[in-house]
């Protein structure tokens, strides 16, 4: 899969498992305009997989390394040891005005919907500061797995802002009102155990070998099912998230009805009935 080149971001592609790191060390990968337009880019790549875009149902290839799902799932992380992202890149907005400031968030915030959109699983890797904007960016991946030394926080009252990425809807979300508004209004920080139960991070690992490592296997493991119907499910989570249950169900069934029109379904089921394992084509 051609990403195309980066000053802002560090992509490698190895078994089906896409890393992109932001790498701005320099500035704890803070969210620089040109990292978020660089991420919208790699967002449009990935958008790709499947073979059609966002309609994962409808693709044509096969599920493995040469075929439509190249990739099968996205590590995002930072660069240099210290931050996964510190977030805005404060420098830049003493310059903005609030226009810009709209443009800005506006912006980052077709990121965070891209990112949801990418047919494949985005596991964000916090190794160390994830703040701000980088505990948004977090939020807008599918789920976080974080080492020992991350630390999250919402500190943007801190500077007489507020969250601008997406924290004040995708945070309540992930760990409750109450607990969102604390974070919020205190900006206190949190260790990775404390965030792990509030179920902000999935895991947690002593090092960032070993985050990575295990994100990378979880990629492994969910590369082993139908493409599209971890495409479908996705999908099916994303849209129905915030929505009332009766319109979360709607959106499920009509997701179960698509899940119907694929080759893996009808592969995945055949399978199972002659004790077989699947060889999905991931269509
Ligand atoms: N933007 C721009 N530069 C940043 C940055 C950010 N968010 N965070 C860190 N940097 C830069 C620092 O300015 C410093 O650069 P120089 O060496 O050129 O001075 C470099 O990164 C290293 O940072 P520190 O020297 O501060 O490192 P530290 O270990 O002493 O502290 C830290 C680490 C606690 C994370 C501290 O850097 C910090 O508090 N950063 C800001 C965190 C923050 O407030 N984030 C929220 C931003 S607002 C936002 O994100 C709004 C939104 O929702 C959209």
């Amino acid at each position: 899969m051609d990403f195309g080149s980066f000053e802002t971001l560090a992509i490698e592609t190895s078994g089906g498992v896409a890393t992109v790191t932001v790498n701005r060390p320099e500035a704890l990968n803070a969210l620089s305009g040109k990292v978020v337009e660089e991420l919208a880019r790699v967002c449009e790549v990935l958008n790709q997989l499947g073979g059609t875009g966002t309609k994962p149902a409808t693709g044509t290839g096969s599920a493995g390394d040469d075929g439509a799902w190249p990739v099968r799932g996205v590590i995002l992380t930072g660069a240099g040891g210290k931050a996964f992202v510190a977030g805005a890149d404060i420098r830049e907005m003493t310059s903005m005005n609030a226009e810009q400031a709209e443009f800005y968030a506006r912006s980052m915030h077709a990121v965070t919907l891209a990112l949801e959109a990418v047919p494949v699983p985005v596991i964000a890797c916090v190794d160390g500061f994830a703040l701000g904007g980088g505990c948004e960016l977090a939020l807008a991946a599918d789920f976080i797995y974080a080492s020992e030394r991350a630390q999250f926080g919402q500190p943007e009252v801190n500077l007489g802002l507020v969250p601008g990425f997406g924290g004040s809807v995708r945070l309540q979300r992930r760990v409750g009102l109450g607990m969102a508004r604390e974070l919020i209004y205190t900006a206190r920080r949190i260790d990775a155990h404390e965030a792990h139960r509030l179920g902000l991070v999935n895991r947690v690992f002593p090092t960032r070998e070993e985050l990575l490592a295990a994100a990378a296997a979880t990629i492994r493991e969910i590369a082993t099912k139908a493409p599209t119907a971890v495409a479908l499910s996705k999908r099916s989570i994303n849209q129905a998230t915030g929505r009332p249950t009766a319109e979360g169900l709607d959106i499920e069934a009509r997701t179960f009805r698509a899940a119907f029109g694929t080759q893996d379904m009808k592969e995945g089921t055949a399978a199972f009935v002659e004790k077989r394992t699947a060889n999905f084509p991931g269509r």
